[in-house]
């Protein structure tokens, strides 16, 4: 596709999610061109992927949130990036980052929000005996998983299900469910 979006994906482990935007990115009619990787730690598996497919990669430690925020402002700027998407990104954006780019950050998400924000889903949704769970695609605000939801995705828990059982069931819909969410804001805003 002409005119892609430019994208930033922001990772902090294994980057399964960026491995399946990265594939999508490739795909002859895709609306987005990833054009950075950022990771608050530089031993994030993820980052491998910066290697494999040639991309652009930055690690920040966040040490000083403050400082380093106005660097990757400017990196941002400097590349043309438009749309931010976090990956399994761990840390919080300040209020002040997410107001510069208003509307513009995404974040996945496994839970079915707004339920079960925060850390631990899996293991939560199992402890609560749900009978389901599931992942979503949202715009991020200043409060935690709490902006406009883009997409959702039910999974059902199994009675035998164990975090990481349920976890990697999951995770196969994000691989989808992120992609699509990409699809319908930028292919049918
Ligand atoms: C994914 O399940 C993602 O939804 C979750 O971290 C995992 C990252 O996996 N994100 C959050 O919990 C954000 N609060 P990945 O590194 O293989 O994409």
């Amino acid at each position: 596709m002409k005119n892609r979006v430019n994208i930033a994906i922001f990772i902090s482990g294994k980057g399964s999610n960026l491995k399946s935007l990265i594939k999508f990115s490739l795909l002859k009619n895709s609306p987005i061109k990833v054009k950075f990787i950022i990771s608050n730690n530089s031993k994030a598996k993820g980052l491998i992927y910066a290697n494999k497919y040639k991309l652009k990669k930055k690690t920040y430690n966040f040490k000083n949130s403050k400082i380093t925020e106005v660097k990757l402002l400017k990196l941002l700027d400097r590349n043309n990036i438009k749309l931010i998407c976090l990956a399994g990104f761990m840390k919080i954006l300040s209020k002040n980052f997410i107001k510069k780019f208003k509307g513009k950050i995404l974040n996945i998400h496994p839970s079915l929000l707004p339920k079960y924000k925060g850390l631990n889903t899996h293991e939560r949704v199992i402890k609560n005996k749900e009978k389901f769970s599931g992942c979503t695609v949202h715009f991020v605000n200043h409060k935690l998983d709490s902006g406009k939801i883009v997409l959702q995705k039910k999974v059902k828990v199994k009675k035998n299900d164990s975090p990481s059982s349920l976890s990697r069931r999951i995770l196969k819909e994000e691989h989808r469910l992120y992609p699509n969410a990409l699809k319908k804001i930028l292919l049918n805003p």
